[in-house]
């Protein structure tokens, strides 16, 4: 297979169209048996559900090529099963998590030529979506609804790599308490838009979220939840009713604990101690680990002692083990590696 000619060193976290996407509907009370197409837009109804009421959630997940020059991806399951809480809390139709995976599977397989090689840095981002596609006008679910998968090239999320991120408390809220903070609905990133944009003319990096109830705890940013390790080498993560489950930040619960012998502390955390870690970390899918080395409160400066050059030395271990047991350098724990082909 040749792969095609992308400058894949210098890819940053953008869409490229690649050849294939996989589509199914669902009408009349079932989901079609879905295809392969390669028309890369969509023709919808200007009442869709979706355009008038946000009726939509996603996934991100990424394909990776191997040492040993295998395409695989990780924990695919876990992206499954979160698709399908996030349409119990839509109103929208689940998505079979058997045939979740397998037209990621097939998406990444006819897409072969934009999976980048081992070792350069990119991987392919995949984007499995659903959205309400006939015509609501009065307040409630669609009837008829679209499923697509979608994959694109990508670098780095932040621009820089691993160099450490810069980031601000915000005074925005991208969650509501017994909101749809935990599940992975487009509203909530419309919601961060103001503040995200904001963040970046004011020079930051991203957003810290509090807890939109006292505004006591810390949540997570955007895209990404929040790792800490304290001065004695503990881990630290937030837990929160009203933050995304990462997958990453799950799997490196278990990679902290049983490949590196650390404590983890899985536990509200409150903004206060936040002065007293030592190395922060932003963790995702897109993220992967960001290192943060400054968190900024209203002009007062929290910097962490890891500093603005590199990452800290746990959060550097955590970020080898996680990329090793990916791209097949590390044995993975049961379970973890979809192999593709
Ligand atoms: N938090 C938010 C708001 C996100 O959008 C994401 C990205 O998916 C994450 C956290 C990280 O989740 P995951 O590790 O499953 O990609
Ligand atoms: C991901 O990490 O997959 C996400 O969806 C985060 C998004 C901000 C790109």
């Amino acid at each position: 297979m040749e792969k095609k000619n992308i400058d894949w060193a210098n890819l940053g976290f953008g869409y490229v169209q690649t050849d294939k996407r996989y589509v199914a509907n669902y009408k009349d009370g079932a989901w079609d048996d879905g295809a392969l197409i390669s028309d890369a837009t969509v023709a919808i109804s200007e009442c869709a559900g979706v355009l008038q009421y946000a009726q939509t959630c996603f996934e991100g997940l990424k394909a990776y090529t191997t040492e040993d020059g295998h395409i695989v991806t990780f924990r695919p399951d876990l992206n499954a099963a979160r698709l399908k809480s996030s349409c119990e809390r839509l109103e929208i139709p689940v998505f079979p998590e058997e045939r979740f995976l397998e037209a990621v599977s097939e998406t990444v397989a006819a897409n072969e030529a934009y999976v980048p090689p081992y070792g350069s840095g990119a991987t392919l981002y995949i984007r499995p979506f659903i959205f309400g596609s006939s015509a609501v006008i009065g307040v409630a679910p669609a009837a008829e609804y679209q499923f697509r998968v979608f994959t694109t090239p990508v670098g780095p999320y932040f621009k820089g790599g691993a160099k450490p991120l810069t980031i601000r408390v915000s005074d925005f809220d991208r969650a509501a308490p017994h909101g749809t903070g935990h599940i992975k609905a487009g509203l909530n990133y419309a919601m961060s838009l103001y503040a995200i944009v904001d963040a970046h003319q004011k020079g930051f990096d991203e957003n810290m979220y509090l807890d939109p109830a006292t505004r006591t705890k810390v949540e997570e940013t955007g895209g990404a939840n929040f790792l800490f390790v304290t001065k004695d080498n503990k881990v630290v993560t937030p837990k929160s009713d009203s933050i995304l489950p990462s997958i990453t930040r799950r799997s490196l619960i278990t990679v902290a604990r049983d490949y590196l012998g650390l404590e983890v502390e899985e536990r509200e955390v409150f903004f206060d101690e936040v002065k007293d870690f030592a190395e922060c970390g932003l963790c995702g899918t897109a993220a992967v680990i960001s290192p943060v080395g400054k968190i900024v409160d209203h002009g007062k400066e929290i910097c962490l002692p890891s500093g603005m050059t590199e990452m800290g030395p746990v959060t550097k271990k955590l970020y080898d083990t996680l990329t090793g047991i990916q791209m097949g350098r590390i044995e993975a724990p049961e379970g973890w590696i979809h192999v593709i082909k």
